[in-house]
């Protein structure tokens, strides 16, 4: 049996008063929830403040971002290590802003993977394709290419603490979800490459999240999906009711 996991990625929102208001009103709404694998992912100057608010509460602490070296000069990056220092359970790695905006790449989203890894972090890796490729019937060969990218060199041990975040760009903060059927062609797809790659008992085990437009509203079908295993959410996980409530959806 595949755990959930509902993650929230705040993304460049909420300051530390803004986040700890934020996660004070969550945990009452989450507390009982014991089957699903709940994750919040702030801003690195949040994260050790609400590393104590969260003690005891069922909700991890995840980064957006990590780099590959442990330490040394580099300037304007933070660690797995110091992740791990300030509270994080989870890191964030190759959302699709990140491959956008700040020129990463499967190579380096491979590095850090390794890294975060080796550092017994649990890795969101993010995944999808644009509306461009999708549009030119190359998503497949897309999803593909940053699989293989993104994991090259894992070992199955390894493996086993990576979750997959399918994020279609073009649902990505656009209200525009991809359809269930949509997302679960994606979903079966991915865990049909990671089978390749790692065998049956890798793939039947590797969690795969649905990422973009997810909303309270759209939860329940997703989940209802045979290879939609949780969701990775932005602008809903900004707000506790909306959240709580994609958390909840079994309720
Ligand atoms: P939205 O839920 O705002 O579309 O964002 C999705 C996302 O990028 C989560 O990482």
């Amino acid at each position: 049996m595949r755990k959930p996991v509902i993650a929230g990625n705040w993304k460049l929102y909420k300051t530390t008063p803004e986040a700890l208001e934020l996660v004070t009103s969550l945990k009452p709404l989450v507390e009982n929830n014991q089957g699903v694998e709940i994750v919040v992912a702030p801003v690195f100057t949040v994260l050790a403040s609400i590393k104590q608010p969260l003690a005891g509460s069922p909700i991890n602490l995840a980064a957006q971002n990590c780099h590959w070296e442990e330490e040394g000069a580099f300037t304007g990056e933070v660690s797995p290590k110091m992740l791990i220092d300030a509270g994080c359970s989870h890191v964030i790695i190759g959302h699709s802003e990140r491959r956008q905006y700040f020129g990463e790449t499967d190579a380096t989203v491979n590095r850090k993977m390794k890294a975060a890894l080796n550092a017994g972090l649990t890795v969101l890796f993010c995944i999808g394709e644009t509306l461009a490729e999708r549009d030119a019937e190359q998503t497949l060969e897309v999803l593909k290419t940053q699989i293989c990218g993104g994991l090259e060199g894992l070992s199955n041990e390894q493996l086993a603490k990576v979750v997959i975040a399918y994020e279609p760009v073009w649902a990505i903060g656009t209200g525009k979800t991809a359809t269930n059927d949509q997302a679960q062609d994606a979903h079966s797809f991915i865990r049909g490459v990671v089978g390749g790659l790692y065998g049956p008992a890798a793939a039947d085990a590797m969690r795969i999240l649905y990422g973009g437009s997810v909303k309270p509203d759209n939860i329940k079908g997703l989940m209802a999906q045979p290879d939609i295993d949780g969701a990775l959410v932005g602008g809903a996980s900004l707000k506790a009711d909306s959240f709580a409530a994609i958390v909840n959806y079994q309720n």
